[in-house]
C-alpha cells in the first residue's frame, strides 16, 4: 500500500485515521482507538468480510462471488453484440461522463468488479476501487498485475467507504448501483469522499435492459426479482438539492442511465 493511500484511508464506521501494522499473523489496518483491526489479504484491505453484510449487499456479494469467473466473458460479449463495437470502446461510452482527468488525479470506482474499466481509463491516473465481492476483487487484482497497472483495492461497501472526506478527483460507479442496499447513503458517501468541484457519475441498467437481456440470460435471470421498475430507476431524486450540474441521460439506446453531478 502506497504511503499516500494510507493518508486518505479511514475507518469506514468511526472515520478515525488508520495505522498500518505488520504482526506475526499478517498485516492489518488499525484505527486510533484500536477497537478493531482490518486484515490486508493479498494487498487488499478487508473492511467488510464475506458473510458480514446484510440485505441486498449480502445477496449480491454471494451472487458476484458465484459468477466472477464468467463475468468478463459475459460483459465483453454483451458490449460487442449490442453496440457492434470492440468491447473497450463500447464500455468507454458508459464512463465517458467522468470526463477529462489530469495525470495523477485520483479516480475512484465504487463496485470495481473485475476491473474492466482499468482498460478504459488512462494509465496516468491513480486508480482506487472498492467492491463487496472477494472473487471479483481477486480477478481485478490479477488483471492489474497482468496489465502492470497499479490500482489500490479495498473490500468495502458503497454505503460505508474507508476514505477521508475530499479524497478524490472523480467518483464513479458502473453497473452496481441498482444492487446497493442503501442508495441514498451511498450517494452521501460519494459526496463525502469527493473533493469540491469533483464530478460524481452513476451508471446502471434501466428496466429496458433488464427485461430484454437479463431475463434471457441464465446467470442474470434471478436479479431484481419483483423489484425491477423501482430498483432500475435513475436515482436523480436522491441527489441532494445543493449539488451542481445535475444531469440524467440515457446511454446505449436507453439500456443504461447516467446520473451525474458535481460537488460544489
Ligand atoms: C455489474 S458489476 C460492475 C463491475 C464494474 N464496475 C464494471 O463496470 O464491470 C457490479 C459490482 O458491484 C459490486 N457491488 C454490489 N453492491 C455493492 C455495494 N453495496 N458496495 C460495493 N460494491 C458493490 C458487485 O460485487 C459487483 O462486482
Amino acid at each position: 500500500m502506497r504511503p499516500e493511500t494510507l493518508q486518505i484511508l479511514c475507518d469506514p464506521f468511526s472515520h478515525q485515521s488508520l495505522e498500518h501494522i505488520v504482526a506475526q499473523s499478517g498485516e492489518y489496518l488499525v484505527p486510533t482507538d484500536r477497537q478493531r483491526r482490518y486484515q490486508i489479504r493479498d494487498g487488499v484491505a478487508i473492511f467488510t468480510d464475506t458473510g458480514q453484510l446484510e440485505g441486498l449487499n449480502l445477496k449480491y456479494q454471494r451472487f458476484y462471488d458465484r459468477i466472477a469467473f464468467f463475468y468478463d466473458l459475459y460483459v465483453k460479449a454483451m458490449a460487442a453484440i449490442l453496440r457492434r463495437r470492440p468491447w473497450r470502446a463500447a464500455r468507454g461510452e458508459l464512463s465517458a461522463a467522468v470526463g477529462e482527468l489530469r495525470p495523477s488525479d485520483r479516480l475512484f470506482e465504487v463496485g470495481i468488479g473485475t476491473g474492466l474499466n482499468l482498460e478504459v481509463f488512462s494509465r496516468e491516473v491513480q486508480y482506487y476501487g472498492v467492491d463487496i465481492s472477494w472473487n471479483m476483487l481477486r480477478r481485478c487484482r490479477l488483471r492489474a498485475i497482468r496489465l502492470d497497472r497499479p490500482v489500490e483495492l479495498f473490500m468495502a461497501e458503497a454505503e460505508a467507504l474507508p476514505f477521508k472526506q475530499a479524497s478524490f478527483d472523480a467518483v464513479f460507479t458502473v453497473g452496481g448501483f441498482n444492487f446497493f442496499r442503501d442508495k441514498r447513503a451511498s450517494i452521501g458517501e460519494f459526496i463525502r469522499v469527493a473533493r469540491p468541484g469533483t464530478k460524481v457519475v452513476i451508471v446502471d441498467e434501466t428496466a429496458k435492459h433488464v427485461r430484454t437481456v437479463y431475463r434471457r440470460t441464465p446467470i442474470a435471470r434471478g436479479t431484481f426479482k419483483g423489484q425491477m421498475e423501482d430498483a432500475c430507476a435513475p436515482p436523480i431524486d436522491l441527489v441532494p438539492q445543493d449539488m451542481a450540474d445535475k444531469r440524467c441521460e440515457l446511454l446505449w439506446d436507453g439500456r443504461f442511465y447516467c446520473v451525474s453531478f458535481a460537488k460544489p
